[in-house]
């Protein structure tokens, strides 16, 4: 079978039997992927600026996660996955990862997502303080479970779902004096470090300084939601270095598996301990912590580290903001970003929807923000070279003018 006869059953069996997420996808019939390109079944390169949405931080199939994941499938899948047998690749991962967080977070719950990563966190933070509420932040998106979802900062995302777990109180992001209304009776305050969704958000040293303050004070627990900005993307390993904040719970994805499912916790002893007596395994995983997604995510957090990528996402993130302010200085478009966490913020969402498929068409896939739709968001891999941003700017160039005159 030719690759477009299988790619029109594909699409077909896409739109019949496949659950959908909205009435407009992407639609791009992907045939393979490489470095920093998507390949369509019709022979068309695409540059991937959203890389699967913060994930392939190496670009897509980078040899060293094949070559983990070929050698790991040589020698055993599932077997039983969490916490009863040593398994090799997990425990690598644990140990490379203690190297390299900061001190008091050594203790990793390895996950399928990072949505269950959060859940773990929750359900961490409400034994070990015995405390129930919570609190997160306007904008926020920590993912789409019940637990998670209770967090989002939209209501629009939340309404449609009834009671969900809680309570939850929701305070204004980056707004020290919002912090008085925390109390003693909050088990977790959640809080994405520099937001995502809500439109790459970076929030002043000063906010979150405080806010760590008055967790502390309180005895509540502070959880850093880094799945999207943990692993290099912002410039930094973690964005808590930005901040120069350590939290109680750090929570991990995306990058983490280098391209397989894989999520983590990351505590102290005594936090992480309560999930393992009274009643013990009151939290378990059949499939968290996978050994191909943890032999994938080692090679993916070995060559971070080797390569210090990070301080590549500073420097390409840099040059891409300073050729995005020149594209867009005069047209009341503006640029926000960390590393590779890069948002153009448009004045209307009519606008971004047309650029999004003006871009598109010519080769480059970027998207908008869930929590921000005027707001489009970069987040391509880690790797990403000088010539692929030229491509990358030109295009957006040549798509902004069409928008303009569409408009
Ligand atoms: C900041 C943040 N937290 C949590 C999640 C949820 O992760 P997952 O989709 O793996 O459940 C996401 C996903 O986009 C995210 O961006």
């Amino acid at each position: 079978m030719t690759p477009t006869e299988n790619l029109s059953q594909a699409r077909q069996a896409f739109h019949a039997h496949l659950a959908q997420t909205s009435d407009s996808p992407i639609g791009l019939e992907i045939h393979h992927a490489e470095g920093s390109w998507l390949y369509t079944c019709d022979n068309r390169p695409y540059l991937d600026l959203i890389a699967g949405i913060g994930v392939t931080a190496l670009g897509h199939r980078h040899p060293a996660v094949v070559a983990a994941i070929k050698r790991q499938l040589e020698r055993h899948l599932h077997v039983m996955v969490y916490g009863e047998y040593v398994l090799e690749s997990q425990a690598a991962l644990a140990a490379e990862l203690a190297r390299v967080l900061p001190r008091g977070l050594e203790r990793i719950y390895f996950t399928n997502s990072g949505a269950e990563a959060i859940e773990g966190a929750l359900k961490a933070a409400r034994k070990y303080t015995g405390r129930n509420a919570l609190v997160a932040f306007d904008g926020a998106y920590h993912g789409d479970t019940m637990g998670a979802l209770a967090l989002a900062g939209n209501v629009t995302f939340r309404a449609p779902f009834g009671n969900l777990p809680g309570p939850v109180f929701h305070l204004v992001y980056d707004d020290e004096t919002a912090l008085a209304a925390l109390d003693e009776r909050v088990a977790a305050v959640v809080i994405e470090p520099i937001q995502a969704e809500g439109g790459v958000r970076i929030p002043h040293a000063a906010f979150i300084q405080a806010l760590r303050r008055r967790c502390t004070e309180l005895g509540t627990l502070l959880i850093f939601d880094e799945v999207l900005t943990g692993l290099g993307r912002t410039g930094q390993l973690f964005a808590l270095e930005h901040f120069n904040v350590t939290p109680d719970i750090l929570v991990l994805a995306k990058a983490l598996g280098g391209g397989l499912p894989l999520g983590a916790f990351c505590a102290s002893d005594a936090v992480m301990s309560v999930l393992s007596r009274d009643p013990p395994l009151g939290h378990i995983t059949t499939f968290g912590g996978h050994p191909l997604s943890c032999a994938a995510g080692r090679a993916t957090l070995e060559t971070i580290m080797e390569q210090r990528l990070w301080e590549r996402a500073r420097r390409a993130g840099n040059f891409m903001q300073q050729q995005l302010n020149r594209l867009f200085a005069h047209e009341g478009i503006h640029i926000r970003g960390a590393g590779l966490l890069i948002g153009i913020e448009f004045p209307e969402v009519r606008i971004v929807r047309q650029f999004v498929a003006q871009t598109l068409s010519r080769g480059v896939v970027v998207n908008w923000t869930l929590n921000a739709d005027r707001v489009v968001r970069l987040a391509p891999p880690l790797t990403i070279s000088e010539d692929e941003i030229d491509f990358a700017i030109g295009t957006m160039r040549d798509a902004w003018v069409a928008t303009k005159k569409s408009a």
